[in-house]
Formats: C-alpha cells, sequence, structure tokens
C-alpha cells in the first residue's frame, strides 16, 4: 500500500498548476476522489506501522546495561571511579552535548524541576510562574514543592505569551518561572529573557520536549540558571524513566547532586565539584532519593551521539508531511518564529472548520484507521489546565486564550523509525477520513 501511495504522491509532485490556482500541495491531489474505503466503512487497513512504538536502546547501551546488572553494579555509586560510571560519564557527556558546565542524573525530568525549585529557594506557600499549556508533570512538581503555580497564556502556536508572562509576574509578585517548550515549541526568547532581566525572576527551563532545539542558535537550556531534561521513553534520549539538570553554577550542581540523594562522599563520583563547598553542603541539604541508576546510565550513553542522526530524521519526515498537510481546509499546521529551530519529533495542528462533535470523530476514526492521535482540549487530557483538580481551584483561573488554542489542537507522535513513505499514508490517512466527515 504504501508504494501505492508513494506514487500517487510522485505524480503530484509532477502536475503543474495555473496561475490562478491556489498554491495547493498535498491535498489538492487527495481531495478529488478518496482513495479507498475506511475501515469505518467495512474497508482495509492500509497501515501497517507502530506510530505509537518508541525508540530502541542502542545495542551499545544494551550490553553496558546488562554487563552492570550481571556485575551486581546497578547502584549510581557502586562504581569506585568517575570514569567506570555510566551515570558520571553521562553527565559529563551531555554537558558537553548542550554546552553546560554541569549536568546533574536524576530519575525523571519531574524530580529535576522539584530540585530546582528547591535550589531557587521555593518554599510551601510560595508562587511559581508556569505555562497554562504544558503537561501535568509540572503544575505536579509545583505542588510537590507545596507552592503554588501562577498560569501564563499561551499562543495559538503553544509557546508561552509573554506579555501575559510580564502582566502575570507584576499581579503576583512571583520571583521564579518555571518555562516548559511544551512539545519544542518555542516562544520569542528574546522577549521571554527581557522580562526575566527586568524583573530578575529565577528561571528554569524544562525542556522535556527540547533536545536539539534552539534560539538563534542558542540550544534550548542554556537559557535559565537552570534546565530539566526527560528520559521518559517518549522523548529525545530514552530510558524508560531518567531526568537530566543543567546548569552553569557550581553551588548549584552541588545541591543538585545532594538533594538527589548523594551521601557521606560519595559526591566525589560527579565531575569538577569542589571538596570544601560540598563538605559545607553536605548535611544543609536533605536527600530526597532521586538518583539515576547505573542500567539507566548506561543506556543513554550511546545515545547522545545519535540525537543529530535521529534529529535529521525527524525534520525530513516533518517537512514531507507539514507540505503535504498545507492548504488543506481542515488543518492548519503553525509555523515556528523564524529564529527557532525545532527538534520535529511530534506535530501539532489545529482542526479548522470542525465541530466539536467532528474534531472528536476525526480522531476516533483515524484511531480506528491505526493513527492514534489526541486532542490536548478535550477527553480528559493530562495537558488541559481544567483537569488539574489536585492544584484546588484557586489557580485553576480563565485562561480563554489557552482554552481557544488546545481546544481543537491535534497532537501526532512522529518517532523515527518511520519515514517519509509513512508520511505520505498518514496524510492519505488524514484526507480520507476528512472527506468521510465533510461528504458523511
Ligand atoms: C512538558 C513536560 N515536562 C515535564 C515532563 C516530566 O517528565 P518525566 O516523566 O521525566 O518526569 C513531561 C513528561 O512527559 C512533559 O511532557
Amino acid at each position: 500500500m504504501v508504494s501505492i501511495l508513494q506514487s500517487r504522491i510522485i505524480e503530484w509532485e509532477t502536475v503543474e498548476y495555473g496561475p490562478n490556482e491556489r498554491n495547493i500541495t498535498g491535498w489538492g491531489l487527495w481531495m478529488s476522489e478518496r482513495s479507498r474505503k475506511l475501515v469505518v466503512e467495512g474497508g482495509e487497513k492500509v497501515v501497517d506501522f507502530n506510530i505509537k512504538a518508541f525508540k530502541p536502546a542502542p545495542a551499545q547501551g544494551i550490553d553496558d546495561a546488562l554487563e552492570s546488572m550481571r556485575a551486581g553494579m546497578m547502584f549510581r555509586y557502586q562504581p569506585k571511579t568517575l570514569e567506570e560510571s555510566h551515570v558520571s560519564m553521562f553527565e559529563k557527556e551531555f554537558a558537553e552535548h548542550l554546552g553546560s558546565r554541569y549536568a546533574v542524573a536524576v530519575n525523571s525530568c519531574g524530580s529535576a524541576m522539584f530540585i530546582a525549585m528547591n535550589i531557587a529557594g521555593v518554599v510551601p506557600g510560595d508562587k511559581v510562574l508556569s505555562n497554562a499549556f504544558t503537561f501535568t508533570a509540572v503544575p505536579s512538581a509545583i505542588h510537590h514543592a507545596r507552592a503554588h503555580p501562577v498560569f501564563v497564556e499561551s499562543t495559538d502556536e503553544w509557546g508561552l505569551d509573554v506579555e501575559d508572562l510580564e502582566k502575570k509576574v507584576i499581579e503576583s509578585g512571583a520571583k521564579v518561572l518555571l518555562m516548559s517548550y511544551m512539545r519544542g515549541h518555542v516562544p520569542d526568547m528574546d522577549a521571554v529573557m527581557e522580562v526575566v532581566e527586568r524583573h530578575g525572576l529565577f528561571f528554569i527551563e524544562d525542556c522535556a520536549h527540547a533536545y536539539m532545539t534552539s534560539w538563534d542558535g542558542t540550544p534550548l537550556g542554556r537559557f535559565g540558571q537552570i534546565a530539566c531534561f526527560s528520559t521518559q521513553s517518549s522523548k529525545g534520549l530514552s530510558s524508560g524513566e531518567g531526568g537530566i539538570l543543567t546548569t552553569d553554577v557550581q553551588e548549584y550542581a552541588a545541591k543538585a547532586i545532594l538533594y538527589a540523594g548523594s551521601y557521606e562522599e560519595r559526591w566525589n563520583r560527579h565531575h569538577d565539584m569542589d571538596a570544601e563547598m560540598m563538605i559545607r553542603l553536605q548535611n544543609e541539604i536533605p536527600g530526597y532519593s532521586m538518583r539515576m541508576t547505573e542500567v539507566t546510565g548506561a543506556l543513554l550513553r550511546p545515545q547522545i551521539p545519535r540525537l543529530h542522526e535521529v534529529h535529521a530524521i525527524h525534520k525530513s519526515n516533518y517537512r514531507h508531511l507539514e507540505k503535504l498537510l498545507e492548504g488543506h481546509p481542515n488543518i492548519l499546521v503553525p509555523k515556528p518564529l523564524s529564529k527557532a529551530e525545532y527538534y520535529c519529533d511530534t506535530m501539532q495542528f489545529h482542526l479548522q472548520g470542525l465541530s466539536r462533535e467532528d474534531a472528536d470523530r476525526f480522531i476516533e476514526l483515524m484511531s480506528m484507521e491505526g493513527i492514534g492521535m489526541q486532542i490536548f482540549g478535550v477527553d480528559r487530557n493530562a495537558r488541559d489546565f481544567r483537569e488539574w483538580h489536585y492544584l484546588g481551584g484557586d489557580e485553576v483561573v480563565e485562561l480563554p486564550r489557552t482554552v481557544q488554542n488546545i481546544e481543537f489542537a491535534c497532537d501526532l507522535s512522529l518517532q523515527p523509525h518511520l519515514g517519509t513513505s509513512h508520511m505520505d499514508v498518514i496524510a492519505s490517512v488524514m484526507f480520507d477520513v476528512l472527506d468521510y466527515i465533510n461528504n458523511g
């Protein structure tokens, strides 16, 4: 099936349009006739790939992880030297990859964010500025610190709304910003940094979705005092669970090591730590047992050098699909700001011109076809701030722009086992499903 669809795409690429015609891209071919019966009509499924599969660990990582397990060396501080410890070496290699001075590996990005807020001096009852559009792990980390989120609106391109940020800074008096690059979307970082500097905010970047992503050539994760990455399986680096905290400030790194659960003199299994500082801080900081295991470190190390290759696959797939979808009346893929470079491991698009019922039907029919996706703003989605009841109501204020931006926003995972021929199939199925809904 892929090859038939592929040939239709090639055919389309050679079609020439007259001067008065719209710059029709991919969907122009498909709109004329539906290529087949949908599954809901009793047709055959054409999707023969698993869109939800996550990246396998590299062979080297599997070998090293097995070796750690066989040797009984699973605890982060068991290896006696920096070089023998996968986690120590992963920290060093990740810091080099990002260009930060320090990296501290932990057991999740949620833990990294919790630790970062402790380092920022957040105490129970404090207010922390954050995106209204993010994943529930972010307000949960704020809740974990017994602080209260102050939610900032989003733009229709899903980045933080900088005007609203400044308004909320002034209204709330909050001194800490925990900002997510949700699904890798990047706001105007020049404007964000102006607000951060003007108000002396402690800036924590949530880079869970922002591997290989940059603003004007500077990698995300290099803007704040601290950045937090996730290595949960859907992320750029994938190890089931895991997280990384990066910083240029030695004292922040020292505190992160201790908060994560280093005790006695085990900090000497981290690179470049000042012994005097560690001895001074050692018993001032509680250890929250948020360490990364050696097995996780082993799985992650060989994934750092492959990030460039994976990024190239993501970009090629994303651009191919974006081109196919361009111009369809029901689909809007917002363009990133010109200084932003995206990782492109997922695609978000707004469904437009459809009723709520039809949009929900689109998701249902796509799932029947084997292309699972979600709409952020419906169905008890964990990225819909109205669902975060644990916050107790006070924080869940009116955020009309965010509601508008998530209500018809679809989220498609594009993992690197997929190629451009799979993008052809995805686009074709989307067009057929929309055609069915529109003419149903
Ligand atoms: C935007 C965002 N931030 C933070 C996290 C938390 O990551 P972890 O699962 O590693 O705690 C997630 C998890 O998916 C996320 O989507």
